[in-house]
């Protein structure tokens, strides 16, 4: 069953992902001695990266056991107004006592193919790689958006699985490069939020949650993970949602939470 938690309007789901990611920071720094993050790139999580940042949420978080990675990232400069590092440094990572070599960003800057090689080889580093290939260790915490042709990260619609990867480049449907964490890397999470704002992704989200599974369509459905997988959406993006309840035909069971 798919649990999918409902918040009135951005600002409260911001303040949602916030204390979310709060409480798996304490949590994971108390049983682990320190907090893997990936953030999600793209538009929506910003407001929850700024509420991220004010004192009552950031003092709760020990910056020097944390580590944070993207799920993907544009091929431009960190400096570039694309860049999903440039979002996310603005937002938060420049506001917080989090140590500089702790921040993973992927090398937009660099030939996207050399970029993901040296991201995948940094992770292994981190995470080790398991006998079947997979990461042996997983993000404490995996925030991932979804476009409203139901891409996650940069895995877009149509998009060949690689199933040896980690990290790989993609071309977005603009022409302009990515580079993408892939299913096998993002499914060793130990939790996974996706956070989905506003009226535009409700077509998206109610396939992506309520359709047929066709993940090759639809790569937000890709996303399998170890751990718990729940969506965090705003009344908006959550509109044409079914009713909350047991799966009907190929319909799949929503455990909806209404936050108000
Ligand atoms: C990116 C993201 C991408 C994003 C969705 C939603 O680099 O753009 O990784 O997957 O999460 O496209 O984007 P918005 O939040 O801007 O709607």
């Amino acid at each position: 069953m798919t649990r999918v938690d409902t918040f009135p309007d951005a600002d409260a789901l911001a303040r949602a992902v916030a204390e979310l990611v709060a409480e798996v920071a304490v949590r994971s720094v108390a049983r682990d001695g320190r907090f893997l993050w990936c953030l999600a790139g793209g538009s929506t999580p910003r407001p929850a990266y700024e509420r991220l940042a004010t004192d009552d949420l950031a003092r709760r978080i020990d910056w020097d056991r944390t580590h944070v990675f993207f799920g993907d990232e544009r091929c431009v400069p960190p400096d570039h107004d694309d860049s999903n590092y440039r979002m996310a440094a603005e937002a938060l990572l420049g506001q917080v006592p989090l140590p500089p070599e702790q921040v993973h960003r992927i090398a937009g800057e660099r030939e996207p193919e050399q970029a993901a090689r040296d991201y995948e080889r940094m992770l292994e580093t981190l995470l080790g790689r398991a006998a079947d290939g997979s990461p042996r260790l997983g993000f404490d915490l995996l925030l991932l958006g979804m476009g409203s042709d139901g891409h996650t990260a940069s895995l877009f619609p149509g998009s060949e699985d690689e199933p040896a990867r980690w990290v790989s480049p993609r071309r977005a449907s603009s022409g302009s490069w990515r580079v993408t964490l892939t299913p096998l890397v993002l499914d060793a999470a130990r939790e996974v939020r996706f956070v989905v704002s506003g009226p535009g992704k409700a077509g998206a989200l109610a396939e992506v949650l309520a359709g047929p599974r066709r993940p090759r369509e639809l790569p937000a459905q890709r996303i399998e993970a170890r751990g718990e997988v729940r969506w965090m959406v705003d009344r908006q993006a959550a509109q044409e949602l079914p009713p909350a309840g047991p799966s009907r035909g190929t319909v799949p069971a929503l455990d909806v939470e209404v936050h108000r």
